[in-house]
């Protein structure tokens, strides 16, 4: 259990925001392996209060998709809080603003990272914000924009006196983008300097590394995110391996099967059977990475454009070779 402002959340384990990949249908997948807390793909601010729909799109939600993150970009106060105040109207849980993203497009409109360069601004947007809605509010950040301005510290007590609820730190800088290592001891640091809840972020490849981060920083919660491509099982390995020191073997082949199966019909009812086989696919590649024959049955499968039939060759790509597939 742990909380973060009023929301009680059941495990310390969260499914980090990966914009183009936590989408509603995987989601519910990951929170069917013991993820307490989602997040949304990031939604711009301007788009949500001109109401275009692919803002509204990311923020749907099901009854099986709770507690919902919805995170917000942006770089003017006034309209993140009424963009906060449409997903709070839409029954968001929690609303995130985006303060890591290092991609062009959006650095370029003061968005995303480019706010670690501007510590007054950070201050100025928490408390627009927390003007604007009584959901638990937080931040996610990287660590700076270069290495040679790392002021998460800074940047994380800010937001705390405007009166965020946590903060979640991923440990590269803007420049670094996601290549190098992730710095835990910042999120240490942060840990150190603040008093709400810190999320912690990066390089969390397998189960062992949630407790590596927890162990090594005092950070109140994890986000998995690249560690969750093709393994949601990540989530139920990481939390039976804190207690018990359950099996982290990979999943049976029934398993694998049966998650990326059910992933891809809540992709096709949420998305229709064209746009949710198209998304799809790149999970599709990522669930037979590193297995054997993988890489046949990708080249296989790429112009399957029809459900059956990938699941099919799906299903005889996993029982290959498995001299106890179930039914011959
Ligand atoms: C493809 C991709 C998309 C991402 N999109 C977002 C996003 O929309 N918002 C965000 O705050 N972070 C985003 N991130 C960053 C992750 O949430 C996470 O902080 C980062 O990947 C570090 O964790 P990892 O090293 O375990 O992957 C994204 C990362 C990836 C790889």
């Amino acid at each position: 259990m742990m909380k973060i402002g009023a929301l009680s959340l059941k495990n310390n384990l969260f499914m980090a925001p990966m914009a183009g990949i936590t989408d509603l249908a995987f989601r519910i997948v990951v929170r069917s392996f013991g993820a307490s807390l989602c997040y949304s793909e990031m939604i711009s601010a301007n788009g949500l209060i001109r109401s275009t729909p692919r803002s509204f799109r990311y923020m749907e939600s099901s009854s099986e998709d709770r507690p919902l993150a919805v995170q917000l970009f942006g770089s003017e106060p006034d309209i993140l809080a009424k963009a906060a105040m449409i997903a709070d109207e839409s029954g968001a849980d929690l609303i995130d603003i985006n303060m890591g993203c290092p991609v062009k497009k959006v650095i370029r409109t003061g968005s995303g990272a480019f706010l670690m360069k501007d510590p007054q601004r950070v201050a100025a947007i928490v408390r627009a914000l927390r003007h604007a809605t009584s959901r638990p509010l937080t931040i996610k950040i990287r660590s700076g924009w270069s290495p040679a301005s790392i002021n998460a510290v800074e940047i994380a007590r800010l937001a705390e006196s405007e009166g965020a609820d946590a903060v979640a730190v991923h440990p590269r800088t803007a420049l670094q983008r996601y290549s190098g290592r992730a710095d835990w001891g910042v999120i240490k640091d942060v840990k150190k300097a603040v008093s709400v809840p810190v999320i912690g972020s990066g390089d969390l490849w397998r189960p062992e590394d949630v407790t590596g981060m927890q162990d090594m920083t005092g950070c109140d919660a994890v986000m998995i995110a690249r560690g969750s491509l093709g393994n949601p099982w990540i989530f139920q390995k990481a939390l039976s391996s804190g207690s018990s020191g359950f099996s982290l073997s990979s999943p049976l082949p029934c398993e694998r099967e049966e998650t990326v199966r059910r992933h891809l019909e809540l992709a096709i009812t949420f998305r229709g059977e064209k746009m949710g086989m198209l998304n799809f696919r790149k999970h599709l590649l990522w669930y037979t990475k590193g297995l054997p024959g993988g890489a046949r049955f990708r080249k296989s499968v790429m112009e399957v454009k029809d459900k059956k039939a990938i699941l099919e060759a799906l299903r005889e790509f996993i029982y290959s070779g498995e001299p106890d597939a179930p039914g011959g």
